[in-house]
């Protein structure tokens, strides 16, 4: 069952025109597709000729003209079979889907009144027969009709070039997309949507216009979106050299749907939770996820679209490069430092998680079952890191020089990662072959390092070691090529003391390249002993283990010329602390709180920095799953209570410091989502955080002042998380209510709603999520509910999540197994946190495997089949 890198082969046809026409209809659609093929020039005469085609009921088939006869051609589950066809020839077919009927959200769906699409990976043969793979490009005329009244709004991809009135009260627009593209971004919305319109001069004077579709009560939800397309195009113009080529760019806002969003050609498909803000209903997070969101899939006009993907086994192509470049433009327009803390603080704990569990596959895997289960972090962000270090590898201007090369050498054209590779090494003349490993190995690389200072030469001796552990299917693993940026830190003097390796003087901040299993690295003329500054900016996506002493890691905290460095030097010093105090919890034995945790933070809170962003991730604790990443076997309680220890410890210690950050950084100024002023916020709400975690009496008023002040989301979502979170249930619950019901009739504020609740470590919470199961405001079918409710609870309310009599793990199961019918591709991803359990305690092990067996006995669907199956493997 499962597909092979390794079997790929041209396609036997291609196809250079589609046209399409839709008759919409919520239960029987009617979709004419007539397609001009060709033999692929690589393939012999002869073959037959394959469509991939699932759930769709046949209506018609005829080439050239001639309706062809039972005999001439076999239809079965997932296509259809012509066996004999001439060397060219126009292929017409039609065939009669409901939209109204396809909860999978793949291929054409309704959401809400609307009518809308989504084909990547495979959701196309859902709507007609095609050859349903990125290697295939035509160019696509489309023409939809649909009711006058009910749909007044009928968009596809490129530009409209025809519109018209038709009888019974329905009319039609004609769209064309001049260029050739695979049917994965293909794209179709009908409804009754209003627009927000802009304008986009491009550097070489093309108008663009830009549209923003939504439900009409969203229309004030839309300015910031529009403001980061407008950035993007620019950012992507300056950055890359790269400038949009249609004469209209449309985004539209859909309430249900299954990830982000999609770049499909001219017209970009967005959950509207990616897309709407408004300062009173989105919080500071989600501002900078739908700014990141947008340049991404705009981004992906070139780096996905212009240049596409051979086949789905290269799927980080195109996402790892696009993820990078919307670091990269996010890191331009918001506070750097912080952005990279943010990054890598996801992806240590998620990432690392994925590598690491029964689902670690590399970032192009070799095999898949179901392509819909392989957009994962490892697709994604891993394979950012990985463009990250090329980036790094052959320094800024080759690797845009290596960018330019591979868009025009590669433009309109189905491609591999190694063809990305090839244009970064012929540009810098780096031999990348071990590099490539990257590519091919999963798991997450560990490096021990060991370093000796010679206090008679003047020399410091650094050892590096290497190994990647064993994953699923890849039991040997090759040394990878490391690359280590690296300080060392004069104890003496605080400063980053100059670098000379083998004779060659290096500056004070160098990259050193790993690239055997073991290797040694003599740094000459080190005038004091230092402590290293291991792996700045995270260099490479690994873990790095050096034996710092609780004193060298609040020196490095202090001293560190690199910020990231610092922040992860915190982080390490407040590590060894739980450790201590976990072990504590377990042994019974009283908790003690390490001093030099608190004088740390209390140093950091008299410090008088501008960036308060930096700041605020600096007193942020590391998160109960990041603890976990760190512990051979995970004591779910024990973390939870080593955590909380240090919270309150850390507040009660420190009360009035951060009483007195509270106070300094309150703000009556008007909300705007600038740098300074989320920098400014954060800081505030860790203060108060710490405060509720006492709930000191000030604290608890200064949360409920904050809830009732009613200033921005951010804020009142804090406050009011912070009290539904704490024992006070006398003010949370009527705030808890009032929210409820000012929010009632928007979606996405509803959302945060159902989340902030389920989160709550009380032990109430799992019979709360039963409960708002049942609210009016929830559904199964929806998405974004799912996630908020049920991905919440099992992913960030781990006591509650894995309490000992294994209700958390039947619920998801039972969410799973009903999902498995409804949404599959949901169903795959919502289970993810019982396929974690061989990281627990025996007990906890057998409840969960119990659940996911109970799960394989239901009809599965591949996705749910293939991640069961490795699960329980
Ligand atoms: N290409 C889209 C993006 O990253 C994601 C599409 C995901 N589709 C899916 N069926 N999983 O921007
Ligand atoms: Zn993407």
């Amino acid at each position: 069952q499962p597909i092979h890198l390794s079997d790929y082969r041209p396609p036997a046809h291609r196809v250079t025109r589609t046209e399409l026409t839709f008759d919409l209809d919520p239960g029987a659609t009617r979709v004419k597709a007539r397609l001009h093929l060709e033999r692929h020039p690589e393939r012999e005469a002869g073959e037959p000729l394959w469509l991939d085609g699932e759930s769709l009921v046949l209506k018609s088939i005829a080439i050239d003209g001639q309706a062809l006869d039972a005999d001439e051609y076999e239809q079965s589950d997932n296509g259809l079979r012509v066996h004999r066809v001439p060397e060219q020839f126009i292929l017409d077919t039609e065939v009669e889907i409901a939209p109204s009927e396809n909860t999978a959200l793949e291929g054409l769906y309704q959401s809400g009144g609307m009518y809308c699409t989504q084909c990547e990976a495979e959701g196309f043969r859902r709507i007609t027969f095609y050859p349903d793979r990125p290697d295939v490009m035509a160019t696509f005329t489309t023409t939809v009709i649909g009711g006058r009244d009910q749909e007044p709004v009928l968009l596809s991809n490129g530009n409209p070039v025809e519109r018209g009135e038709l009888p019974n009260g329905r009319h039609f627009v004609t769209w064309q997309d001049p260029h050739p593209k695979p049917c994965y971004l293909f794209a179709l919305v009908a409804g009754d949507l209003k627009k927000v319109e802009d304008h986009f001069t491009t550097m070489s004077g093309r108008e663009v216009t830009l549209q923003i579709w939504v439900e009409e009560e969203n229309l004030g939800k839309t300015e910031h979106a529009m403001e980061s397309l407008k950035r993007s195009m620019r950012w992507d113009e300056e950055a890359y050299g790269r400038e949009y080529d249609l004469d209209l760019f449309m985004i539209v806002a859909v309430n249900d749907f299954n990830m982000g969003a999609m770049e499909n050609k001219g017209l970009n498909i967005f959950n509207s939770a990616a897309v709407l803000t408004h300062p009173q209903t989105a919080t500071d997070a989600t501002f900078q996820r739908v700014e990141g969101i947008v340049a991404h899939e705009y981004f992906h006009n070139w780096s996905g679209n212009r240049v596409t993907c051979r086949d789905w086994f290269q799927l980080s192509l195109k996402e790892g490069f696009t993820v990078f470049r919307d670091q990269s433009f996010s890191a331009d327009v918001n506070s750097a430092p912080v952005k990279r803390i943010e990054e890598v603080s996801f992806f240590r704990t998620a990432q690392f998680a994925e590598d690491a569990g029964p689902t670690a596959h590399p970032v192009r895997p070799d095999q898949y079952i179901e392509i819909g289960n392989f957009y994962t972090l490892t697709i994604y962000e891993k394979g950012a890191e990985i463009v990250r270090m090329l980036c790094n590898l052959v320094g800024e201007e080759k690797f845009r020089e290596g960018s330019d090369l591979y868009f025009s050498r590669f433009d309109g054209q189905a491609v591999t990662i190694e063809d990305f590779v090839t244009c970064m090494a012929e540009v810098s003349g780096l031999d990348l072959t071990q590099f490539m490993h990257w590519y091919r190995q999963a798991g997450t690389p560990e490096i021990d390092a060991f370093g000796e200072y010679d206090y008679a030469n003047g020399q410091y001796r650094l050892l590096l070691r290497q190994r990647t552990p064993a994953t699923p299917g890849q039991s040997d693993k090759v040394p990878l090529h490391i690359p280590v940026r690296l300080g060392l830190v004069g104890t003496k003097s605080g400063r980053d003391l100059p670098l000379t390796l083998d004779g060659e003087s290096l500056g004070t901040d160098a990259v050193v390249h790993l690239r055997e299993q073991e290797q040694e690295f003599l740094f000459t003329d080190v005038d004091e002993a230092p402590i290293p500054s291991l792996l700045r900016g995270f260099s490479a996506p690994v873990k790095l283990a050096f034996p710092y002493s609780r004193e060298d890691l609040a020196f490095l905290l202090a001293n560190d010329s690199d910020g990231f460095n610092r922040w992860d030097a915190g982080q390490r010093l407040t590590l060894l602390a739980l450790d201590d105090l976990i072990a504590a919890h377990r042994n019974g034995v009283e908790k003690v709180m390490d001093s030099r945790v608190v004088d740390a933070f209390r140093v950091l809170l008299e410090e008088d920095t501008n960036d308060k962003a930096v700041l605020a991730e600096m007193l942020t604790l590391p998160s109960e799953a990041y603890i976990a990443e760190q512990q051979p076997l995970v004591d779910v309680d024990a973390i939870h209570a080593a955590r909380e220890f240090v919270r309150q410890s850390l507040a009660r210690e420190l009360r009035d410091e951060l009483l007195a950050v509270y106070r300094a950084n309150q703000s009556d100024a008007a909300y705007e989502p600038t740098p300074e002023q989320i920098g400014q916020r954060a800081l505030k709400n860790v203060a108060l955080s710490y405060l509720m975690s006492i709930e000191d009496e000030e604290g608890v008023e200064a949360a409920k002042a904050q809830f009732d002040a009613d200033h921005n989301m951010t804020d009142v979502r804090h406050a009011l998380t912070l009290l539904v979170h704490s024992s006070r249930a006398d003010i949370a619950d009527p705030a808890l209510k009032a929210f409820g019901q000012k929010w009632a009739n928007d979606t996405l504020v509803m959302d945060q709603w159902f989340s902030l609740q389920v989160t709550r470590p009380q032990p109430d919470a799992l019979e709360r999520v039963r409960y708002l199961m049942q609210h009016p405001a929830f559904s199964l079918k929806n998405p974004n509910k799912v996630r908020a409710l049920i991905g919440a609870f099992a992913g960030q309310n781990r006591i509650n999540f894995h309490r000992l009599d294994g209700e958390g793990y039947r619920l998801l199961a039972d969410v799973v197994i009903e999902l498995n019918r409804l949404n599959p591709e949901i169903a795959a991803r919502i289970i993810t946190p019982l396929t974690r359990w061989q990281r627990f305690d025996e007990q906890r092990q057998d409840l969960m495997k119990a659940e996911l067996e109970r799960i394989r006995q239901e009809d599965l669907s591949p996705n749910l089949y293939e991640v069961v199956t490795k699960a329980l493997a």
